[in-house]
């Protein structure tokens, strides 16, 4: 722990309670989050984990509409079965809650009122759709209409899922409403808006003052706060029906953003939790707040939950959000809406007792620093070549050879040979780094160096072999079986935090449940004449015939799926048509100069053949502004403007990243004119 710290409080993202958990869910933050807070457990530190149903906006009422029930039904049957599936998974947090929880409502209401007694908000005015017929405002995931980028006459209006651009209402060419099918109206409305402008310093400050957040998080704040006119004021209030109602007289029929009340969740459920201690886990400077979440979920923990715990001023800010990017699966987006997706509820059924199996696979394979891809085959093999041939195999050598020779005692050696210390030796070195790994979220690579433990014993006992040795040997196979035991024990706690149902097995079959992490320190966790308990079977392996199984559930599933629907591309693939629809030309820089106040930024003047314009590059730590004027690039010049720190930026050139993570020009091999088409 870090000293400045005395406890530790792990959140994990609330999940919206409109479909069941799939693997995607489990591998962007709960599993790290398990990982991370059974590992401080282990080592007897002061950790709280919370986690809860996000029962609340257009998700909700959005499957509730597709299903035809209410809101609440549908929150109901989603919160009981991601509940029960979290407990079956082995994923273990210290409450389970719901923001439908009456307690929730009170202290969501409690916060906004404070913000809102200290003058936080501006009140503004906007014009929104309304649906006439329907009686109400319209959320922009309710309006659909005909895309302005590609002309799909079904985009929504949040965004057109044909051509992915984000949109807004307003952008969308003959709206319809969803509710009704019929032509929203514009009507005025109030809401109340919090100023993240006025914010825009203080989390700055805070986030460069950030330590050891991931690249993948850093980025992403800093190009929200360079973004653009930078932070902007955001709507806390909603024209709905389902939500925590704003608790003010003059808002009534209006309910809180769902972004405004979910993160309070969290504060609700450690109150829920601790209904006396929950003050010294929010407001102790002593108190490290962790956040795991995926990483959709960036802006909302880093800037705006910040902006809004500053705002209110009594409590702490989050220390580190260790956020994932995405699972995909089969080389597809996960879709819960597709249902493409593997459900752990369902995998659970399929695979009896083989939580760990899957937790292992998840975790080799996190998405930590870049979208990764979930397969059956790769699964399968996963579980039988190193769950199975190492791990399952060096603990069944180590216990079915202790019961041969030794009546399943602990033998008690009377020498030790070079060998066997230096096995227990690197054994502990492993730990230490699987230690340090875990503590900077380095969640692959500290499962690695777990399984690096069992590699080190299994070649151990090829190396020393002692079912070779004959009734003379009897002291060296002591040595060795004594030193695999000790080994074994090790593994039984350290894989605790990754594959807690095996070490429940292992510390079973050991009758070592008193061990934890203070005794790995030493070389003799198992005292000589200790009696194991019973032996288990820790993996079976997984047959060709069971994967082929899921491989066939799946392809049912995208078989069924309607043709209204577009099909989900390869998640690496663009067709044809996607390519012919970048416009690709040569251009020369013709002026080049620093951005104020960014230090990545160049501004650059390129002629495009037909006139003079300005792009925005990220090139500044790679060139000075004098050395590439006059450089002929590589531009995509259809790309949608985008303001960078006030400046509108119009297009992109292409650059190509060494392995040193040097950015190198690309240009045409001989001078070509400028405009010319690259295809
Ligand atoms: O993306 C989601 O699933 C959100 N329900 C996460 C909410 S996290 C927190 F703020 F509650
Ligand atoms: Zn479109």
């Amino acid at each position: 722990m870090h000293k400045e710290f005395e406890r530790t409080l792990v959140t994990a993202a609330l999940p919206y309670a409109n479909g069941p958990l799939h693997i995607g869910h489990i591998a962007g933050c709960y599993l790290p989050a398990d990982i991370y807070v059974r590992f401080l457990r282990l080592k007897g530190e002061d950790v709280v984990f919370i986690c809860g149903s996000d029962e609340h906006g257009v998700p909700i009422t959005l499957q509730a509409k597709k299903e035809g029930v209410s809101p609440r039904q549908i929150v109901d049957r989603y919160h009981e079965l991601m509940k029960q599936t979290f407990r079956d998974f082995g994923i273990h947090f210290d409450i389970y809650s719901r923001t439908t929880h009456p307690g929730h409502y009170q202290t969501a209401s409690e916060f906004f009122k404070v913000l809102n007694d200290k003058g936080i908000f501006q009140i503004i005015e906007t014009e929104q759709y309304y649906d006439e017929e329907a009686c109400q405002f319209l959320a922009d995931r309710y309006i659909a209409g005909e895309c302005p980028k590609c002309g799909n006459p079904d985009a929504y209006g949040d965004q057109c899922e044909k051509c992915g651009t984000s949109l807004s209402p307003m952008e969308l060419k003959n709206p319809r409403s969803l509710l009704s099918g019929k032509p929203p109206v514009l009507r005025k409305t109030k809401n109340w808006y919090l100023p993240l402008n006025l914010f825009q310093k203080d989390i700055e400050q805070y986030i460069n003052t950030r330590k050891n957040w991931k690249p993948n998080v850093m980025g992403q704040c800093k190009s929200w706060l360079e973004m653009g006119d930078g932070l902007q004021p955001r709507a806390m209030t909603r024209d709905l029906e389902w939500g925590v109602p704003v608790p003010l007289e003059e808002a009534k029929g209006k309910v809180l953003y769902v972004w405004f009340d979910a993160p309070i969740g969290y504060i609700s459920a450690t109150k829920e939790l601790m209904p006396e201690r929950w003050k010294t886990y929010w407001q102790d400077k002593k108190t490290r707040l962790i956040h795991f979440i995926g990483k959709d979920n960036i802006v909302f923990h880093c800037i705006i939950f910040p902006a809004m715990l500053m705002a209110h001023g009594n409590f702490i800010l989050p220390d580190n959000v260790p956020a994932n990017e995405f699972l995909n699966l089969e080389g597809q987006k996960i879709s819960t809406s597709r249902r493409w997706a593997v459900w752990v509820h369902e995998y659970l059924e399929d695979f009896p007792g083989m939580q760990d199996s899957l937790r292992y696979a998840l975790c080799t394979n996190m998405p930590e620093t870049k979208d990764n891809d979930f397969t059956w085959k790769e699964f399968q093999l996963r579980h039988n070549s190193e769950l199975v041939a190492i791990l399952g195999n060096f603990v069944h050598r180590t216990l079915v050879l202790t019961h041969k020779f030794f009546n399943g005692q602990v033998p008690n050696p009377s020498s030790f040979i070079k060998e066997d210390l230096h096995a227990l030796s690197e054994c502990k070195a492993a730990i230490r780094e699987m230690a340090g790994c875990i503590e900077e979220f380095h969640f692959r690579d500290a499962i690695q160096k777990m399984m690096q433990v069992a590699r080190i014993g299994n070649k151990y006992l090829a190396d020393m072999e002692p079912w070779k040795l004959g009734d003379t040997q009897e002291e060296r196979k002591k040595a060795i079986l004594y030193t695999s035991v000790q080994i074994t024990a090790m593994l039984s706690v350290v894989c605790e935090p990754f594959l807690p149902f095996t070490s429940e097995k292992l510390k079973n079959m050991l009758a070592c449940h008193h061990l934890g992490w203070n005794n790995l320190e030493h070389d003799h966790l198992i005292p000589p004449g200790h009696k194991f308990g019973k032996p288990e079977i820790l993996f079976r392996k997984i047959e060709d015939l069971e994967v082929e199984n899921q491989i066939k559930k799946l392809n049912e599933v995208k078989n069924k799926s309607t043709t209204s629907e577009p099909e989900e591309k390869p998640v690496n693939e663009i067709s044809y048509d996607d390519f012919s629809r970048l416009r690709l030309i040569v251009a020369t820089i013709e002026q080049a100069e620093k951005v104020a106040g960014a230090d990545k930024l160049l501004r650059l003047t390129l002629n495009d053949g037909k006139e003079k314009r300005t792009v925005v590059s990220g090139i500044a730590l790679h060139y000075t502004p004098e050395e590439i004027i006059g450089k002929q690039v590589l531009l995509l010049a259809n790309l949608a403007p985008k303001k960078l720190r006030g400046i509108e930026s119009k297009g992109m050139i292409l650059m190509a990243e060494n392995s040193d993570g040097k950015l190198i020009f690309v240009a045409p091999e001989t001078k070509t004119q400028n405009g010319a088409p690259v295809k």
